[in-house]
């Protein structure tokens, strides 16, 4: 056969994460915020390739123990946030208490943020990734998912993405870090179809929560295609990208939810709704529950329409 290899190795050219958010949102506070958060992103993404896996011998507020790289991420979201002029108040996974970030609160954000999301995956060389969530002024409690005004997550895989959406704008909307080290839109999403693919963390809880059982027993027996890194970034993106699909994090009464609403939880479920995706506590969208304090966990699924009725109807269905 012919040879057809082309010497092409970019992306085909898209707008840049600047020009794109000027035309998104007539927030020039937003703008700054998220342009500062990607040069953050652009900063971890470095360091991760290089920096140690090794613990730090300190255990954060929910009992994961910190390793040097979320610590790093950690400060360098909180630095970036400062530097931008418009945060007010700031909490991570690893610091869960509101830090004053110097910001105004009118016409001002808070942001939380999970630095570095699959921590324990790093030294496996698997995709790792940060959240974060935007939310108005200046409260990060007694508020909901759906009270951002913008998301995202920064992706640190083969390639590094920065997956963002915005509250004035439909679609989640895929940046590529370039070699030159400018963001290149590449991607939008705006639906979410239907896919035999499924990604089920937490499955120890299947041992004593029998609706998860059946319900994983569903996909094995309709032969979904099983996708799942234990990063739920990666898992979530894949959603966003492949555009089908489901994830789900159940708990049982042995096995507890470990994901966090405010850090993990609130943010992916902007970016999936925004995608034309579903989100669900087993009960709800997870958009709609208010976040009552800032290290509350709960269960979760994203995915399509039609995973996101059979997920509630499993678990909590009359039949
Ligand atoms: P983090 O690394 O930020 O502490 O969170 C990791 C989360 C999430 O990415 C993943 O879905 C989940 O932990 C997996 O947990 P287990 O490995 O305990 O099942
Ligand atoms: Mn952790
Ligand atoms: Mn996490
Ligand atoms: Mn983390």
């Amino acid at each position: 056969a012919k040879n057809t290899t082309s010497l092409v190795t970019k992306c085909e050219i898209g707008e840049s994460l600047e020009e794109f958010l000027t035309k998104a949102t007539t927030d020039k506070a937003l703008i700054r915020l998220m342009m500062c958060m990607g040069e953050a992103l652009r900063t971890i993404a470095f360091k991760v390739r290089t920096a140690s896996c090794g613990g730090t011998a300190c255990v954060n507020s929910f009992g994961d123990e910190q390793l040097a790289v979320d610590l790093l991420a950690n400060k360098l979201l909180f630095e970036a946030l400062t530097y931008s002029h418009f945060c007010k108040y700031a909490c991570s996974e690893e610091i869960p208490e509101l830090q004053d970030m110097g910001g105004p609160a009118e016409g001002g954000f808070s942001v939380a943020f999970d630095p570095l999301d699959g921590s324990s995956i790093v030294d496996t060389n698997f995709t790792v990734g940060t959240i974060f969530g935007v939310w108005p002024g200046d409260k990060l409690t007694g508020v909901t998912g759906r009270d951002q005004v913008a998301a995202a997550m920064g992706i640190f895989g083969p390639r590094t993405t920065y997956v963002l959406a915005l509250k004035d704008i439909p679609g989640t909307h895929e940046f590529l870090l370039l070699d030159e080290g400018k963001w290149q839109h590449v991607k939008d999403t705006y639906e979410i179809g239907e896919g035999k693919m499924f990604s089920p963390g937490n499955l120890r809880a299947t041992f004593d929560n029998p609706e998860y059982d059946k319900l994983i027993n569903y996909y094995v027996r309709e032969k979904y295609t099983l996708r799942y890194t234990g990063g739920m970034v990666p898992d979530v993106n894949q959603i966003i990208v492949k555009e089908k699909g489901i994830f789900t994090n159940v708990a049982s009464p042995s096995a507890k939810a470990k994901l966090r609403l405010l850090f993990e939880v609130a943010p992916l479920g902007f970016l999936i709704e925004k995608a034309g995706g579903y989100s669900s506590d087993g009960q709800k969208s997870v958009l709609d529950k208010v976040i009552e304090n800032l290290d509350d966990r709960t269960q979760v699924a994203y995915g399509s329409k039609n995973e996101i009725i059979r997920f509630e109807e499993t678990l909590y269905g009359s039949s």
